[in-house]
């Protein structure tokens, strides 16, 4: 098992945003998170990165996580090339005395490629497209070699074809046996993932997509954001959230 998480409860000081959270990671396994605006994914991310220290409940993670934030919280404002940010993912490793080398640099161009972003390498990131900052940031991901990464809406503002190039990648880190979480708000997307952790405030459903999306389990989850499509089994409509089609 590569993450474990009992009974999990996050806070900010005042009310409880998120409650009742248990599930594991399996080696390999992709997760996704699924859950309203404010449903506490984003939450549940930063409690197992050690950035809020959880109200109650335990976790057991690997010492080294990769991590790809939610766009609109990564700076722009700071003159850095998409290699400089993709180079950030290898100074966790650096011993303090050595400067990046070449290694880095081609851990990094590597990274870069994977994403199919080597020709935007010396581009700066601040001006790069939301899309195109989405794929350096998960390149970034990938130079940390973790064996779990953490995605927080890694295809939001990402066109269809990066978004597949980018789900070809998440199954290729699957395969290499990485456990991946990843928040989502695509239900078609989560139904290709192994198993689905569903939140609204606190855990509603997990287990495989096929038993956990279950009409009842979405209206738990999204409340009235829920619609039918004809053909589908349910969508889902996030009205308040950022670029999302
Ligand atoms: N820094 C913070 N301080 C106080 N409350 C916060 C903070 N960050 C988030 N919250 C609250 O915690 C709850 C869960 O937010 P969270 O960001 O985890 O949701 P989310 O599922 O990631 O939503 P989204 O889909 O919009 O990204 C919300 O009610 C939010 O207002
Ligand atoms: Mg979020």
């Amino acid at each position: 098992m590569q993450v474990s998480v009992q009974d999990l409860a996050a806070s900010y000081g005042g009310p409880v945003v998120l409650s009742d959270v248990t599930f594991d990671v399996e080696e390999g396994e992709r997760i996704g998170v699924l859950g309203p605006n404010g449903g506490g994914k984003s939450t549940l991310f930063r409690v197992l990165l050690g950035e809020l220290r959880p109200l109650r409940g335990s976790f057991q993670r690997p010492s080294r996580l990769g991590f790809v934030p939610q766009t609109e919280r990564s700076r722009l404002d700071y003159p850095v090339s998409a290699l400089d940010v993709a180079l950030m993912g290898t100074l966790s490793r650096l011993a303090w005395w050595r400067p990046v080398g070449r290694r880095e640099r081609r851990a990094a161009l590597a990274a870069l490629e994977r994403v199919g972003l080597t020709a935007l390498a010396d581009e700066q990131f601040g001006e790069l497209s939301g899309g195109q900052r989405q794929r350096v940031l998960v390149a970034r991901a990938l130079v940390q070699d973790a064996p779990v990464l953490l995605l927080d809406e890694p295809f939001s503002g990402v066109d269809r074809t990066s978004a597949d190039l980018l789900e070809r990648l998440l199954d290729d880190l699957a395969a290499e046996g990485r456990g991946l979480l990843l928040a989502t708000h695509d239900l078609e997307q989560a139904r290709r993932f192994d198993r689905v952790l569903c939140l609204n405030r606190r855990q509603i459903a997990f287990g495989p997509p096929e038993e956990t999306l279950t009409r009842a389990v979405l209206e738990e989850t999204y409340g009235g954001e829920i619609v039918a499509l004809p053909g589908a089994a349910a969508a889902v409509l996030p009205p308040h959230h950022h670029e999302h089609d």
